[in-house]
């Protein structure tokens, strides 16, 4: 499973990829928001410190204007995943970029229906929120799960990126079922290595390692 960093705050990534645990990044428009940084500028700087995909979110609503923002967008760099709504208008730039060789990731997927549609208009990545749908008392799993049948009953190609994740159990959860990415954002990556077991063993190997008064270097 693939881990992408749900940011555009280029410290934050700077710091996960040391580990390399980054296949890719994720942006929308609030994250730019949040950076403060001009979208062009803070994407071409993601896209020349990650190899992996780098969504970058066009906002247009009408198709033709969609698809000139996506052609801008896809200039940046050859590993940018241009990333459009789960609309009409979105489906059919996802169909004509995608026919022209630029990834595309279909963003704001709330059903298996629209999932199956954005496989059809052959997305590269459907980016199901499911954070978003606990948050109105729907299991945000149980539709990657759906979307995961569905796809291998078809065997469409797209990846299921799983997006809004807000919990480490939504990573598990989305490993279990064989989603093929995640996307999330930097403290929940990090939370990931943590485990009260792992602190307590630590501290304790580190007490007795005291007392032998050894040094490895
Ligand atoms: C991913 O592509 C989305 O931008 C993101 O995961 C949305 O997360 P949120 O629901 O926490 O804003």
């Amino acid at each position: 499973m693939k881990f992408f960093v749900d940011t555009a705050d280029i410290d934050a990534i700077a710091e996960l990829n040391e580990t390399g645990m980054v296949d890719g990044v994720t942006t929308n428009p609030s994250l730019i928001l949040k950076s403060g940084r001009d979208i062009l500028e803070v994407t071409r700087e993601i896209c020349a410190m990650v190899d992996g995909p780098v969504s970058a979110e066009v906002v247009a609503t009408e198709a033709d204007a969609m698809i000139s923002e996506g052609r801008k967008l896809a200039e940046i760099a050859e590993n940018i995943a241009v990333k459009v709504p789960l609309t009409w208008a979105g489906l059919k730039t996802c169909k004509t970029l995608t026919s022209e060789g630029k990834m595309v990731n279909v963003t704001l997927c709330f059903s298996a229906n629209q999932a199956l549609l954005a496989a059809k208009a052959g997305a590269t990545f459907i980016s199901p929120f499911v954070g978003r749908l606990d948050d109105v008392n729907i299991d945000g799993m149980d539709l990657i799960g759906e979307i995961r049948t569905i796809y291998d009953n078809f065997n469409f190609q797209t990846e299921i990126l799983v997006a809004s994740i807000r919990t480490v159990n939504h990573v598990t959860q989305s490993a279990l079922i064989g989603a093929d990415v995640i996307t999330a954002p930097p403290n929940v990556l990090k939370k990931l290595a943590d485990h009260p077991l792992t602190e307590n063993g630590l501290a304790a190997f580190m007490a007795d390692w005291a007392k032998t008064g050894q040094k490895i270097l």
